[in-house]
């Protein structure tokens, strides 16, 4: 009898566990996909899509730095991802070709044309040859084809960490660390106009709107290490924009992590802003 208790008990357990891990996103810690393996998808970006999330990151790797490949995974609960594909490879040569860094990836539907635009920085191991790069695809989960470097008044962007935001006047922006804000053209393929210069700001560009008001999140400059991330805060993109302070107590180092992205995460009328922060764990950064 004590043996079927003990039994029955292990199997409520169970239940219990497997429950609690199919509703909750736990943070800080791994997330598994539907095949089993660690999510790893790290300087990510969500995009709703038909109801469906799908979740952009960088590939890491627990051996190198460079280069492996961004990956996509979908979800229709922000909890449960489905491996998608490596929607971009370690190309040939080039930008993101062999023993090159690629990092950030954004990606932001297109309203004129439809397509989906990938934007990510790419540069070499010494992080001394940056590019903003450019991607595109017809459909959301790849395979997504490298353009080159995005291109301003027809040169390419040497600047490292950026993040976009999109308005919801359709409108797509580019976020550069350290203040430029670029406006993109139309296709959303090259920049048409800086349209802002945040100063004080520092890396990891995330942007939101809420309630008419633009918010612009950012870290220090601290490589792999996690640090107090601050913001600003502007009536619209082209500012004023003012510096307001932490957005996690001080001394948390916003929770052990660095801003990455903010999903504006419907709920019914209301949008919620969704922070992504990366826990880097550098050099082991796919584990
Ligand atoms: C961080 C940056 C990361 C990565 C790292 C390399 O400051 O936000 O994306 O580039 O530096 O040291």
């Amino acid at each position: 009898m004590m043996k079927y208790l003990l039994f029955l008990l292990f199997l409520l357990l169970k239940a219990g566990t497997a429950t609690a891990q199919n509703n909750l996103v736990v943070n800080g810690i791994p997330w598994f996909d539907d095949k089993g393996n660690i999510v790893n998808a790290h300087g990510a970006c969500i995009v709703e899509e038909n109801g469906r999330y799908y979740l952009f990151g960088e590939w890491k790797s627990d051996k190198s730095n460079a280069f492996p490949g961004f990956s996509c995974y979908s979800s229709d609960d922000l909890v449960n991802w489905k491996f998608e594909n490596i929607v971009l490879r370690v190309q040939p040569e080039g930008i993101l070709g062999p023993n090159r860094v690629g990092e950030r990836v954004k990606v932001m539907k297109c309203p004129k044309t439809g397509e989906y635009i990938m934007l990510m920085h790419a540069d070499d191991m010494e992080y001394k040859d940056p590019y903003i790069g450019l991607a595109t695809c017809k459909t959301i989960a790849g395979d997504y084809q490298l353009q080159g470097p995005l291109l301003y008044k027809g040169q390419p962007v040497k600047r490292w960490d950026m993040g976009t935001f999109q308005d919801t006047d359709g409108k797509g922006y580019l976020l550069i660390h350290h203040g430029p804000v670029y406006r993109l053209s139309d296709d959303y393929r090259s920049i048409e106009a800086e349209v802002a210069h945040i100063k004080g700001m520092g890396e990891s560009p995330a942007m939101f709107k809420k309630n008419g008001v633009y918010f612009m999140l950012t870290s220090n400059l601290t490589s792999w290490e996690k640090n107090d991330n601050f913001y600003f805060t502007a009536p619209q993109i082209e500012g004023p924009w003012t510096k307001q302070g932490l957005f996690c107590p001080e001394g948390k180092l916003t929770y052990n992590s660095q801003s990455t992205f903010v999903f504006p995460l419907k709920c019914g009328n209301d949008t919620i802003p969704m922070f992504m922060g990366d826990r880097w764990s550098y050099p082991h950064q796919a584990s």
